[in-house]
């Protein structure tokens, strides 16, 4: 079965040149969220890379703005809640917030104040890795709160951009690269 979930997932991911600045291309995964059987399988995918037992994870984070629908749906698989890392602006009260380096232009993330307790395990959840910039920032924030990086879980890896290397230690899962 994970074999057929990773074919229907490959077959509905969508690349778009020059998006959204010429030079780079866009990764859209909105065909795949949208087809039921598509969004079943990623989050069963998802789900599965998921430690267990005591590596299992306490909590999902999910990271704007696909990383929120991938997220909600992978911790109500586990079982677990969700948290929102949001760009900023956002939220009203913050715990903290990183600033980081896009392939185009740079972002802030944000983690909301009181979600994350001390020694939580967080599963960090988002669509592509590319240069992993947006994901250190976010892993940054959920260690500075004192939980843990269980594990970082997204649909597509873009090996080229260094993404991984970037992450260092902490546990990459990817379901497929391009
Ligand atoms: C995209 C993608 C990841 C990030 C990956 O989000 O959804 O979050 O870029 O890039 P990186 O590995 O080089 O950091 P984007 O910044 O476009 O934000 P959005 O989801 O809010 O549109």
């Amino acid at each position: 079965a994970a074999d057929t979930d990773l074919d229907l997932v490959a077959g509905l991911l969508r690349d778009v040149p020059d998006f959204p600045t010429p030079g780079i291309r866009f990764w859209d995964l909105s065909a795949l969220l949208a087809d039921g059987a598509g969004l079943a399988a990623t989050t069963r995918l998802l789900a599965a890379s998921a430690g267990e037992g005591e590596h299992a994870a306490d909590v999902v984070v999910g990271i704007e703005a696909r990383g929120f629908l991938l997220g909600a749906a992978v911790a109500h698989a586990l079982g677990v809640g969700v948290v929102a890392v949001r760009k900023h602006g956002k939220l009203p009260v913050v715990a903290a917030r990183r600033s980081y380096d896009l392939e185009y232009g740079s972002a802030t993330l944000e983690l909301p104040a009181d979600v994350l307790r001390p020694g939580e395990r967080a599963l960090l959840v988002d669509d592509v890795l590319a240069t992993g910039g947006t994901a250190v920032a976010a892993c940054e924030l959920v260690e500075g709160a004192g939980a843990e990086v269980a594990a970082i879980s997204m649909v597509l890896e873009l090996p080229a951009l260094g993404g991984r290397a970037r992450l260092g230690d902490r546990p990459v899962h990817t379901l497929l690269a391009r």
